[in-house]
């Protein structure tokens, strides 16, 4: 009988998964199952230009169905996975029916933390996660005129800028005392609300939401402060939390999501899990580090073709370099490593010009890179990053490095040694 792989969470790590499995020469049965009506898609636009309306729905997919057709890949849309019976290795769907498999990979992702306050379920609070969310957001932004959006991370500012881009006006509301305290370092934080601040959007820093009142079709958004926003649309971007809950529920070990090894199986030899919904102890974390979950498309993928090597019984452990990318208005943000706890940094480019990167050192190791408007940084801080690069922040601090010579240059080296 032919083998099964079978795929709970239909977006970029599922889709990984089934694509690297097929291409490792997995010649069994694959199923892609998702909860959504729709074949796997781009996510990050969704903040970005489907809210600005310069990028169409029909770009959305991340595969056409002749590439499903051809690589032998069934997926099922709108189908719910509730529980996994690890003994008879079965899949329970909503409904009822049950489906064998052989290897199963959970990729089911995360879903949005929600406002809890009084007032949350108003008709005008948006969230920001899935197509159906992006179609309603821009429905409701066509004929609004004041937003309040809720978190400064990534999201919140994305559709911050989209907003002001199409004419609202924005204010973002905060509870930590900079944007983007989560993921980046303060002065990329200051660079970023400057931006947005230039661009006429206002801020409410260190301020919670402590509820929402309707005032007739308009909503006063409440702060802790007692302050009252008067709007019409609410964008709430305030986290999100795993989907581990079919996880849990068949005993997989679950702490701040799917805990797996750095080959990203889980603690049953049959489950890989990958993507938001997974959590691991990343190779650059010094011994002892608990597990964590890494949010990005990047994590998604590189995650994904590790999972997929389990499933065909290569071992081939996750050690790639985590990178991240973010448009607002038009302005590029990249970042490549890891920089939190890093203790020195050296500048290169220009602020003043918006066109500058940020080289980030734990203890004269280079750990991470923030690029704003320079891609090419971008990309020889991965790969230096990759190769474990050996220069200090003395050396970065020279206007005059050629840093691509430096990149090759360490690849080439980390390669002699590792043959
Ligand atoms: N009121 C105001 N702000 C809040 C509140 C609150 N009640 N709760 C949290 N926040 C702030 C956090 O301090 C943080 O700055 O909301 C922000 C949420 O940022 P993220 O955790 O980065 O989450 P979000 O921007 O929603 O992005 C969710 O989508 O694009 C991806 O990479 C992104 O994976 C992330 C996900």
């Amino acid at each position: 009988m032919k083998r099964k792989l079978v795929i709970v969470g239909a977006s970029y790590a599922g889709l990984q998964i089934a694509a690297s499995a097929r291409e490792a020469g997995y010649d069994g049965d694959i199923l892609l199952i998702g909860d959504e009506p729709d074949a796997p898609y781009q996510r990050p636009p969704l903040s970005k230009g489907f809210l600005t309306g310069g990028f169409g729905q029909e770009r959305l997919p991340l595969r056409s169905q002749a590439y499903y057709d051809e690589m032998q890949i069934q997926w099922m849309p709108s189908t719910r996975a509730v529980r996994i019976d690890r003994e008879r290795k079965e899949l329970e769907l909503h409904g009822g029916a049950r489906i064998a498999y052989d290897h199963l990979a959970l990729t089911t992702g995360a879903r949005v933390r929600g406002l809890d306050c009084e007032g949350a379920s108003h008709n005008a609070v948006h969230y920001l996660r899935d197509l159906r969310d992006a179609k309603r957001l821009v429905e409701h932004a066509q004929t609004a005129r004041r937003a309040v959006v809720v978190g400064g991370g990534y999201i919140g500012l994305e559709a911050a800028a989209s907003l002001r881009q199409k004419g609202l006006s924005v204010t973002v509301v905060e509870s930590e005392p900079r944007v983007l305290a989560r993921v980046a370092s303060p002065s990329i934080s200051a660079f970023m609300q400057r931006l947005h601040a230039s661009r006429g959007v206002s801020f409410a820093l260190g301020r919670k939401v402590v509820a929402l009142h309707d005032m007739a079709g308009e909503v006063a958004v409440e702060l802790d402060d007692g302050a009252r926003l008067l709007c019409d649309l609410v964008v709430v971007g305030i986290g999100v939390v795993p989907n581990t809950e079919l996880a849990a529920g068949c005993g997989l070990e679950v702490a701040g999501g799917i805990i797996v090894d750095a080959y990203a199986r889980t603690s049953d030899a049959s489950i890989v899990a990958a993507g938001d919904c997974a959590a691991f102890v990343p190779y650059w974390a010094p011994a002892g580090s608990a597990a964590c979950r890494i949010e990005s498309v990047q994590n998604a993928n590189d995650m994904a073709r590790t999972a997929a090597a389990s499933v065909v019984g290569r071992v081939e452990p996750y050690r790639a370099v985590p990178w991240f990318w973010s448009d607002q208005y038009d302005q590029k943000l990249q970042m490549a490593g890891v920089s939190t706890g890093f203790s020195d940094f050296a500048v290169r480019g220009s602020v003043e010009e918006g066109k500058f990167s940020l080289f980030y050192f734990r203890d004269d190791t280079l750990v991470a890179v923030d690029s704003i408007n320079r891609p090419q940084d971008h990309m020889l801080a991965r790969k230096l990053l990759a190769s474990g690069a050996r220069l200090g922040i003395k050396e970065f601090n020279d206007p005059a490095l050629d840093l691509k010579v430096f990149a090759n240059r360490d690849v080439s080296v980390a390669r002699d040694a590792s043959s």
